[in-house]
């Protein structure tokens, strides 16, 4: 890596015109205008300049005056003649604005310089806990935890970058009446699974738990013995404690293998850690009077919620067998993470079913006074991943997939292009060579056809799709900096000692528009940290593929004369390392050969 000097963050360009836009409002209407929002957002069409601000319209009530003639009042005291060329008022009274090459020359030598290129870290470092991924133990992790796994990665990835303290946390599923059921059946159908650590692949294990299950639901003397198993366990019973522990031993490690293979870092806390805070929870709402008997089960009325009667809904925390629930645990999670990691900010990453779950927690955390005014809570939803033909994702022969065949699937697919294209190209590559590139373009091909979709809406999960070399897709990405990186090597630069000041000189209209959008990223960024959309950074990074190519095809680099040969290559350089950087934030990695 090289070193570069750690500059203080430069200001993205949207926030310098803000500010002077803030400035021209006091001037030119007095000090009631101070801290109004300017309305400045990216401009609708190319044509009208690079940003728009819509004040005038908004403030001509107020003022009582017509928007033009605000608009006129505003331009001609803004002080921004560094950044843009002369404001234009236009339509209605839209003021336009236009970069000048100047500023954006003098802007990408501070991103150059910067090994953050640009970004600033986040202004108060938040103590963050980022609840994802989340699979239930002795059950196999579906689709769904792989969605949470990836966009929670990229979002705690986000959050790093800004500097804030982030605590990844995964709260496994190891804890329900569901133990019983399944150490009562292994004691009978496979003992040794409970007192050897090797003896169960998870396969195996959720077919175990799905014949349980059945056994369960015929069989009164089979639930009996289940039960006592829960108690045993609840106790702390030695035999029926270490089977629990060895199951959840064997999903572990089933799970990092996954985590291993995605390149993700996960601090385990599973239901069973907020065990004995339980009780806590059910005598604090009982004396802060919001808990209610009803038929022998505690709960709490929520606000907001009916059933189909109309009447409010409860949510039950401790059932009439004194048994707790999702919910219970949840309350004790969200009350430890405030109270024991000092948690500013939580964030939940699961999908959109659960949304309604999450309400029901904070609205009963917050009615206890649980959650301070400054602790941020957010449910972050996500939708389902769909076959093709947009039902549920499962094999050929109907079953659900498992996430390690699906992830071999789209390497060994990966690979298959590949070793087609090298054969097309006549290229000799080692094994080595292919099988990194291989996981790479498959792995990242999985999260960022993820990513790139509104983490809101359902998708359908295409390998043929992901894997495509044209489109918004991870080749796609992969390969645009690849071909960057062949200019280095083509022209044996070395971008790394690129790294004193480069002299910028902005000539062509595609060297505008590409310098314009890499100064678009601390924006891009920052907006993703706030409405957590990664997929707002894949179509940054995917116009930003663009921009460079047409800027490639359109100005020569290697062979043009010094200075603009400088000039060309240090767009080239920033191209390259922002999109590694954007990449690196998905969790993807990038190649420098493919
Ligand atoms: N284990 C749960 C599931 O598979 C997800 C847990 C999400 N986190 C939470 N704090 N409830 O659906």
């Amino acid at each position: 890596m090289p070193s570069f000097p750690d500059v203080d963050a430069m200001n993205a360009p949207l926030e310098q015109l803000q500010t002077g836009f803030e400035q021209a409002l006091v001037i030119a209407f007095g000090p009631e205008l101070a801290g109004t929002d300017p309305m400045l957002g990216p401009a609708s069409n190319p044509k009208f300049g690079d940003y728009q601000s819509n004040i005038a319209l908004v403030l001509a009530k107020q003022l009582g005056q017509p928007p033009r003639a605000i608009a006129e009042q505003i331009i001609h005291h803004l002080a921004l003649s560094d950044i843009c060329h002369p404001p234009v008022v236009a339509g209605p009274g839209f003021i336009n604005l236009t970069l000048k090459a100047s500023y954006l020359e003098e802007q990408l030598a501070v991103m150059h310089s910067d090994r953050r290129l640009g970004v600033p870290r986040a202004k108060a470092s938040k103590r963050v806990v980022i609840d994802f991924s989340s699979p239930n133990i002795a059950k196999e992790m579906h689709v769904g935890h792989l969605r949470s796994t990836i966009i929670g990665d990229c979002l705690a990835r986000i959050l790093e970058f800004q500097e804030h303290d982030v605590l990844r946390l995964n709260h496994v599923g190891d804890w329900g009446t569901q133990f019983g059921m399944l150490i009562a059946y292994l004691k009978e159908a496979y003992p040794a699974a409970l007192t050897t650590s090797n003896a169960l692949e998870l396969g195996d294990l959720v077919t175990l738990y799905r014949q349980a299950k059945q056994r369960f639901d015929q069989d009164e003397v089979f639930r009996e013995a289940s039960r006592q198993e829960v108690v045993a366990l609840q106790a702390g019973e030695a035999i029926t404690q270490r089977a629990w522990q060895l199951l959840c031993e064997q999903s572990r490690r089933e799970f990092q293998r996954i985590y291993d293979l995605l390149d993700i870092k996960l601090t385990e806390r599973g239901e069973s850690f907020y065990n004995p805070l339980l009780p806590a929870i059910v005598s604090d709402l009982e004396r802060l009077g919001l808990l209610v008997e009803d038929q022998g089960a505690k709960c709490v009325f929520l606000e907001g919620f009916t059933n189909r009667e109309g009447k409010p809904q409860p949510l039950i925390i401790q059932k009439s067998d004194g048994g707790y629930n999702y919910a219970t645990t949840d309350l004790a999670a969200l009350r430890y993470r405030i109270q024991q990691d000092q948690a500013d900010w939580i964030i939940y990453v699961t999908d959109a079913g659960q949304a309604n779950h999450f309400a029901q927690v904070f609205q009963v955390a917050r009615r206890s006074g649980w959650i301070p005014e400054d602790v941020t809570i957010a449910h972050v939803p996500f939708g389902l991943v769909l076959g093709e033909g947009g039902r549920k994702l499962k094999t050929r022969s109907g079953d659900t997939i498992r996430l390690q065949e699906l992830l071999n699937e789209a390497i060994a697919r990966a690979r298959a292009d590949l070793e087609a294209r090298l054969q097309e190209e006549g290229r000799e590559e080692t094994e080595e060579f292919k099988a990194h590139v291989a996981e790479v373009v498959g792995i990242g091909a999985v999260k960022y056809a993820d990513l790139s979709q509104n983490r809101t809406s359902n998708y359908v999960f295409s390998y043929d799709k992901m894997l495509a070399l044209q489109g918004n897709t991870a080749p796609y990405m992969l390969y645009a900096y690849v071909r960057v990186q062949g200019i280095s090597r083509k022209g044996q630069i070395n971008f790394e000692k690129l790294t004193q000041n480069p002299q910028l000189s902005l000539v062509e209209e595609a060297e505008l528009v590409l310098a314009k959008h890499l100064l678009q990223l601390s924006e891009v960024l920052e907006q993703v940290s706030t409405d957590f959309l990664p997929n707002r950074l894949c179509q940054y990074l995917f116009e930003l593929s663009q921009k460079f190519n047409q800027f490639y095809d359109g100005c020569p680099v290697l062979t043009a004369a010094e200075p603009l040969q400088v000039s060309r290559l240090a767009l080239c350089d920033l191209t390259a390392r922002t999109l590694k950087l954007g990449l690196s934030l998905l969790g993807m990695q990038t190649l420098d050969r493919m």
